[in-house]
């Protein structure tokens, strides 16, 4: 393309050449921090071991994870343990190894992570749940998925409940962005092999991590389908993108509703769907079929699933 100024005209030629470089910046690469279809691993391999272990996160590196998922919490001692409930009833043997720690809410016996240390976490089996080959698997601290994952593929880390753990004395985001320098893991493109992007359904989770703590970490909201009308329309998408990199949608907010995508790739967003799952593809024959669908159909720039093995690697551009 032959650009001729004219006579006044250096503003206009600037702003073409801007322009250019900037396409020639982004082609053939995803929405940023994405640089191709991404795959990230939904509380590691979760479809085939159980979930938030190291064993399902060995497995997802094992099946060519980009990124490994930790939801967060924190114990009674103030570690960042890695465990998608803020209770240990579903996913641990807590009711039998501590059967008189619990706490009744409407009715239900429950065990907040917060109310054990770090010690009596250790003790509970998190494998046999789901499936007695696993049994002695243990809730892993996020030190320790860090010190697997690194070099071998991305982290994406959620705060979980983090006005919950607020209102219980804790500062999740301190936590989180501590760890991540203590491990010099707290800017962009410190560890090329090892990308952060963290994600939380609190919008002031993630505000505070921007403009209080400056991160400069990528951060994506993630929406249920009952918050599309208020963060997946163009207003919705402004206003995220003061405080975030990117929208992380139910994928039910974009199937019927392609458009959205779009308005968010205009927005400057990118945009990460969930959950996909084999036992539950939908209205597709395959969850690979699924994924394949809305990555190079609808054109999202990354998926969570529990079935890393599944991914549409031929044709998502890997
Ligand atoms: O973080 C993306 C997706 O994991 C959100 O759902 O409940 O599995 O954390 P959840
Ligand atoms: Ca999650």
């Amino acid at each position: 393309m032959t650009i001729h100024a004219r006579p006044g005209g250096k503003t206009a030629v600037l702003t073409a050449l801007s322009l250019i470089i900037t396409l020639v910046a982004l082609s053939g690469q995803g929405h940023p921090p994405y640089k191709k279809k991404t795959l990230i691993a939904h509380r590691g391999a979760s479809g085939s071991a159980p979930e938030h272990t190291l064993e399902a996160y060995r497995l997802a590196l094992a099946q060519g994870a980009d990124f490994v998922e930790p939801d967060l919490q924190i114990t009674r001692d103030g570690v960042l343990v890695c465990l998608h409930d803020l209770t240990l009833e579903r996913t641990t043997d807590v009711e039998e190894v501590f059967p008189d720690r619990f706490k009744t809410e409407g009715g239900e016996k429950h065990w907040d992570v917060s109310d054990f240390t770090l010690d009596e976490i250790k003790r509970l089996d998190a494998g046999s749940w789901f499936d007695p080959k696993f049994r002695g698997a243990r809730v892993p601290t996020f030190q320790e998925m860090i010190d697997l994952v690194r070099g071998r593929a991305g982290l994406f880390p959620e705060t979980k409940g983090p006005e919950v753990y607020g209102s219980r004395g804790f500062d999740m985001e301190r936590l989180l962005l501590d760890l991540l320098r203590k491990n010099r893991l707290d800017k962009p493109g410190a560890d090329k092999k090892t990308p952060i992007v963290i994600q939380s359904f609190s919008a002031e989770s993630l505000r505070k991590m921007a403009v209080e703590l400056k991160t400069k970490l990528p951060l994506i909201l993630l929406v249920e389908p009952q918050d599309g009308k208020r963060w997946m329309t163009a207003e919705g998408m402004k206003e995220a993108r003061q405080f975030a990199t990117g929208l992380g949608p139910n994928k039910a907010l974009v199937d019927g509703n392609p458009e959205v995508v779009k308005l968010a790739h205009d927005l400057g967003l990118s945009v990460t769907l969930w959950t996909f799952r084999a036992k539950t593809p939908g209205r597709f024959r395959t969850v690979r079929d699924e994924m394949n669908y809305f990555l190079n159909e609808i054109d999202v720039d990354a998926v969570f699933t529990d079935n890393p093995d599944q991914f549409p690697r031929q044709t998502a551009g890997r």
